[in-house]
């Protein structure tokens, strides 16, 4: 009978510690420290605890990939809900590349004028670690476009992904080349340096 309520009081222990805390009070939309951001979809492995990298391309332009291409980038920083790589002046957009087959359309970082990619920071449970809480930047949508859609990773080349957008309801799928919708996490530099890396 003890040991009963014992062990009753330590399953109700753990499952009260089993989601993380969120903070009450709102996030700012402007993360000055730096940081790396991490892609998460519990159910997609090939994706999920991955890195956004900084791939070098044409007209100080730096192009967006999950591994195994592009630089590590530990300064990141999001000014009034943009990524901005103050190293290179170039903040997220969305423009260019159009895909007729799946609708989406690619995010990368330009130091030019074109609509910004816009997040807001958000606090959330870790899916790897339901107890940690994280913050995560929810996508708000495509400056000048309608509100919403979500981020996704697409195959690219040698075994990478690339990021692109979705608008919202979108429900396109190209069989062969899937844009795997994913959640973007703010992982601070000296965070990652105690953590576990992955490319
Ligand atoms: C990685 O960074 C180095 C040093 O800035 C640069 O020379 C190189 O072009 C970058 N590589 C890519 C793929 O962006
Ligand atoms: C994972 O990706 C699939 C395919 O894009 C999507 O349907 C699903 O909502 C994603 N899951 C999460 C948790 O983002």
């Amino acid at each position: 009978m003890q040991l009963k309520s014992i062990s009753g009081l330590v399953a109700g222990a753990a499952v009260a510690s089993a989601q993380c805390a969120i903070p009450v009070a709102p996030l700012p939309t402007s993360i000055p420290a730096p940081f790396r951001v991490e892609v998460q979809n519990i159910t997609r492995p090939d994706v999920h605890g991955k890195h956004m990298n900084l791939y070098e391309a044409g007209g100080g332009d730096q192009h967006l990939f999950i591994g195994p291409v592009g630089n590590l980038t530990l300064d990141l920083t999001l000014v009034n809900g943009v990524i901005n790589w103050l190293p290179g002046g170039v903040r997220a957009v969305i423009g260019g590349e159009f895909s007729e087959i799946d609708h989406t359309t690619k995010m990368f970082m330009t130091e030019r004028g074109d609509p910004k990619a816009v997040f807001a920071p958000t606090y959330a449970c870790n899916p790897d670690v339901p107890t940690e809480t994280q913050v995560e930047l929810s996508f708000v949508g495509w400056e000048g476009e309608p509100a919403g859609g979500w981020i996704c990773v697409r195959n690219s080349f040698d075994g990478s992904h690339e990021f692109r957008y979705s608008p919202p309801g979108n429900d396109l799928v190209d069989v062969d080349r899937e844009c795997v919708k994913v959640t973007l996490v703010v992982r601070p530099a000296d965070e990652t340096t105690r953590r576990r890396r992955r490319a």
